[in-house]
């Protein structure tokens, strides 16, 4: 798993190189056109993928996008017709919930696209557009390197439907494509110092329940990351997003539950995540673990906080993710490994969920 997890900068970059140029959306034109709603459709760290594209995807296309669990889309009666973009996110391309909710998606006309890691399944081969994931084979059950992927693939895919939608201007492509581009170099350095990350697994082992906090796109870090921690370490690990968690969640905090908060570069949102997260220690006391971009407030004066921070470079609140998702995966793995566990088969889990 740690391989797969230090493969991520190079995976990133082809990526990029390839699919930025590779992906044609023409024939499909008059169809996006039309479109006036997107549904993200998947499953387990897929969906929590989708969870994070939205709100770039929302803010480039200007096209409101709802992330829905495959398995509930396909029972719900959803309200999807040919005005509608079905975004089919599997890693596996096999699993049968996510299977069933694009075969409804597509007998009510939706246009249908597929984002999977595996180009002979049947989900790739089900839909209109199917693209594929790139990140190579994933050994490991728990998804790292295909989940980046899918994430920075969904990216890219808005970025080509901005193309024919004339969503953005060319500068704004552009500095986005840079942004996207620094990725690697950045995942470089984050994966040079995993040794950073001993000290906060060593505490993290002791605890049997954890609680990951995020706002805005980070809240789908959180659920990633609680996953991870889940899959991984068999700790009870939740996510909610930060300020969701004063209405009636933190009645159950206490002083053996550790918080990770993730605090975004978005100034006005991360003073309003920090007070929230400074209200939760004041009231319940947890022990407090803070994801922080590095130039954001200092916390040197503040005991509170101060000993558990871990820093993550400065960059646009869209790419900020990556880096988070990158941190709590080494972290999860970490920590797993201390509780010597099997991070490449944990118990109880398949590659594919091939019953709904
Ligand atoms: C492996 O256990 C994954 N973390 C799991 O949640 C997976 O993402 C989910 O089962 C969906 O799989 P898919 O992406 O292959 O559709």
């Amino acid at each position: 798993m740690l391989k797969e997890i230090q493969q991520q900068p190079t995976i990133i970059k082809n990526i990029l190189d390839k699919q930025l140029s590779h992906i044609n959306l023409n024939k499909y034109e008059k169809n996006l056109k039309l479109i006036n709603n997107i549904c993200i459709i998947a499953s387990g760290s897929s969906r929590n993928a989708g969870s994070i594209a939205k709100y770039f995807l929302e803010n480039i296309l200007n096209i409101p996008l709802q992330v829905d669990y495959a398995s509930e889309f396909a029972y719900k009666d959803p309200i999807v017709d040919n005005k509608t973009l079905i975004i089919a996110l599997s890693q596996s391309g096999e699993t049968a919930d996510t299977l069933k909710a694009l075969k409804i998606a597509k007998e009510k006309k939706a246009l249908t696209v597929a984002l999977t890691n595996n180009k002979n399944s049947t989900i790739h081969k089900t839909v209109d557009v199917a693209l594929e994931v790139m990140a190579g084979e994933e050994k490991s059950i728990a998804a790292t390197k295909s989940f980046t992927a899918q994430l920075l693939n969904l990216y890219i895919l808005g970025l080509c439907m901005s193309k024919i939608l004339n969503t953005l201007t060319d500068t704004d492509y552009k500095t986005i494509v840079d942004q996207l581009y620094q990725i690697p170099e950045e995942f470089d350095k984050l994966i040079d110092n995993l040794s950073s990350y001993d000290s906060f697994a060593k505490k993290l082992k002791k605890y049997s329940h954890i609680i990951l906090l995020g706002r805005g796109p980070d809240a789908g870090v959180a659920d990633e990351g609680a996953l991870k921690f889940k899959e991984l370490t068999y700790i009870d690990a939740n996510s909610c997003p930060t300020g969701e968690f004063l209405h009636g969640y933190l009645a159950f905090l206490d002083e053996k539950t550790p918080v990770i908060s993730i605090l975004p570069p978005d100034k006005i949102v991360c003073n309003l995540a920090l007070n929230n997260t400074l209200i939760l220690k004041e009231k319940r006391n947890p022990p407090l673990f803070i994801i922080k971009p590095e130039g954001s407030k200092s916390f040197d004066d503040d005991d509170i906080v101060s000993q558990n921070i871990i820093n993550l470079p400065d960059c646009d609140k869209y790419i900020y993710p990556f880096y988070a998702t990158v941190c709590l995966q080494i972290l999860a793995y970490k920590t797993a490994m201390l509780l010597d566990k099997d991070v490449i088969n944990p118990r109880s889990l398949t590659k594919v969920v091939a019953h709904e």
